[in-house]
């Protein structure tokens, strides 16, 4: 979603409002632009298409001299992509620049007053009422901040604001609500981005704005109100990840570098909270008594995130012996949800900041219940309003398309699981065992699927010139094939869907016919046999099929399809762990051929942060 920078300091802003939009380019834009405030007021360059584009029309923003401003990546919601859409928005008066993350709602209405105050529109944007409503009241008071307070109460919707104002050549306004926004301290100079990866290059120290806090940027600090317009002082965090970790070191694309880096990460999350055998988590606060009265269990998610709920279905029903609804976070929101007082809700989200998810949690919060959420973003909106968090510690994820942070979050929900179980008394000592022994083999196995990179990308090729791709599976492989499927259509662009295999019959199967690809999973063991007539039934229609199956069912596998890939051996509940490997190196390999822009997939961004 549309990216924010600002800087203010004794240097020129263009260059380095221009360096951290590329750092956030991974977020998925189809504008850019930038406003600097200099000698003779604040100068803009914007355009549609690729960072690159305005970069080579401002001669990497020579052509737009002065030490204050602000920058924008957009990712279109109101108006179609385009140079006018494109922000910062520049008010009637030429004095105020605004970029905006999110959707003022009421935009309309007060679009229409402002005509009728004689105010004109350049843009289709919601953004641009903001522009001209800060005008209007500005030229009523002479009062800036006066005039961002009453704009503030005149809005309603998401957002997160970056403001200048000619007339205040040292500052910047900077504001949210539901979207995110952090401001970053240097020596002499003051930053604000939508996320740190804009920032890491110049400081890591960074204060994350909450909800209705305003923010006041000059070179020599930075004045924070809160929604009273108080001002107030907040919590410094020390960003400590190295630089690398968000660059491609070496790598053709992000998205390579997050599938290889999985092993790494999933240790990482998982062996700290591993001692002696026995789970601990150190970061949740939830007492054994609370646990055990737990009364229900949600898990409520997007996209990927969801995905990884639906595999924790499976899991924790069978460790935990009761019933756990997992729900889309779009539709639980709007759903008047029976949840409250004694119902535990995981929330799983990589970013921390998707808009329906964070929705989701303050209902169900709103209701009573207690929100558990498992984030990789620290410091992220979502952490921060939940009870707990248990950080997945998977390290900036940039490609668009989920891997490690997939990983991660299946990872620590297994571990929550059988915590959650051995103290519910539900998870015999062999299970327990087991899996404890599974997860810590886990990063040397992922390993030896990577090691069979070049055989996934030959069959890969399997895939490459079809329309259609099917993906079948039983149990935890349909949980898994979910994941399959999407991360296929996401980045190369093919139409896939994930089909539970006992309802193809039920109607899907008319759509088989020859030579359409289905990629069939059979990992979970109990349901092989199952898994092979279904293989079967759409083989006699002439699919081509492509098996993911574990090592010792591989032969067996091998004899009815045209390919197979096979992942170790282990215990049923972190085959999935394992089998989502080859599928994104699968989607990948089938993106490269197809020569689709991997890591930034067309209309998709990385941080969904609008209805
Ligand atoms: O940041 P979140 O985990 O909350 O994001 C949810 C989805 O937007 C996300 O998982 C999306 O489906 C993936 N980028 C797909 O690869």
């Amino acid at each position: 979603m549309c990216g924010i920078v600002g800087f203010v300091g004794k240097q020129d802003a263009a260059p380095i409002l221009l360096d951290g939009l590329r750092r956030l380019e991974y977020r998925g834009y189809d504008s850019a632009g930038i406003a600097v405030c200099g000698e003779e007021g604040i100068a803009i360059a914007k355009s549609r298409g690729r960072l690159q584009v305005l970069s080579d029309a401002t001669r990497g923003g020579a052509d737009l001299p002065g030490v204050m401003g602000i920058g924008h990546t957009r990712w279109a919601t109101h108006g179609e992509p385009n140079d006018i859409n494109a922000h910062p928005h520049l008010s009637r008066s030429g004095k105020i620049a605004v970029v905006h993350n999110g959707i003022i709602e009421n935009y309309m209405e007060l679009k229409i007053s402002l005509l009728e105050k004689g105010y004109t529109f350049r843009s289709e944007t919601d953004t641009e009422v903001v522009a001209q409503l800060l005008d209007y009241y500005y030229e009523g008071c002479g009062d800036f901040f006066e005039a961002l307070n009453c704009t503030l109460n005149a809005v309603d919707g998401a957002y997160a604001l970056g403001i200048i104002c000619a007339d205040y050549p040292d500052r910047i306004y900077a504001t949210r609500k539901d979207a995110p926004l952090l401001l970053g301290y240097g020596e002499g100079e003051n930053y604000l981005a939508s996320d740190v990866t804009a920032l890491i290059r110049y400081t890591r120290d960074i204060v994350y704005m909450d909800d209705g806090e305003v923010a006041v940027l000059s070179d020599k600090g930075i004045r924070l109100y809160d929604r009273m317009l108080r001002p107030m002082e907040k919590e410094h965090h020390h960003i400590d990840w190295e630089i690398d970790a968000a660059e491609k070191g070496g790598y053709a694309h992000f998205m390579l570098k997050e599938i290889m880096e999985q092993p790494r990460a999933v240790r990482e999350a998982t062996a700290a909270r591993i001692q002696d055998g026995r789970i601990v988590l150190s970061d949740l606060s939830m007492t054994p008594e609370q646990i055990r009265a737990i009364r229900k269990l949600y898990i409520v998610a997007c996209g990927s995130s969801y995905h990884v709920g639906m595999v924790g279905k499976y899991n924790l029903e069978r460790l935990l012996r009761r019933n756990v609804e997992v729900c889309l976070a779009s539709e639980f929101r709007y759903s008047d949800p029976i949840v409250g007082e004694g119902d535990l809700v995981i929330i799983i989200s990589q970013s921390g900041e998707t808009l329906d998810t964070m929705a989701a949690l303050r209902e169900a919060k709103k209701r009573g219940a207690r929100i558990l959420s498992i984030v990789n973003v620290v410091g992220s909106s979502i952490a921060r309003e939940s009870h707990d968090v248990l950080y997945t510690w998977a390290g900036p994820e940039i490609a668009v398309a989920t891997t490690k942070a997939y990983s991660t979050q299946m990872a620590v929900l297994n571990l929550l699981g059988l915590y959650f179980g051995d103290v519910m008394g539900t998870v015999d000592y062999e299970t327990y065992e087991n899996a404890v022994r599974g997860i810590l083999a886990l990063p040397e196995q992922m390993e030896t699927i990577l090691a069979k990179k070049d055989r996934i990308r030959e069959m890969a090729k399997l895939c490459v010139d079809h329309d259609d791709v099917f993906f079948i599976g039983r149990n935890l492989d349909y949980a898994l094939s979910l994941e399959g499927s999407l991360k296929l259509k996401e980045i190369s662009y093919i139409h896939s869907e994930a089909y539970a295999s006992g309802e193809l019959k039920h109607g899907t199967i008319s759509l088989i016919e020859d030579g359409t690809p289905v990629i069939a999973l059979g990992t979970y063991a109990p349901l092989f046999d199952k898994a092979m007539s279904n293989v079967v039934e759409v083989q006699a229609r002439g699919a081509k099929l492509i098996a993911l199956t574990t090592d010792s069912h591989a032969a067996a596998m091998a004899e009815r399809v045209d390919a197979v890939i096979s992942i170790p051996d282990t215990e049923a509940m972190l085959l999935p762990q394992l089998g989502v490997v080859p599928l994104q190196m699968l989607a990948y390999y089938i993106a490269l051929e197809r020569g689709c822009d991997i890591d930034k997939p067309r209309n998709l961004a990385k941080s969904v942060t609008v209805e």
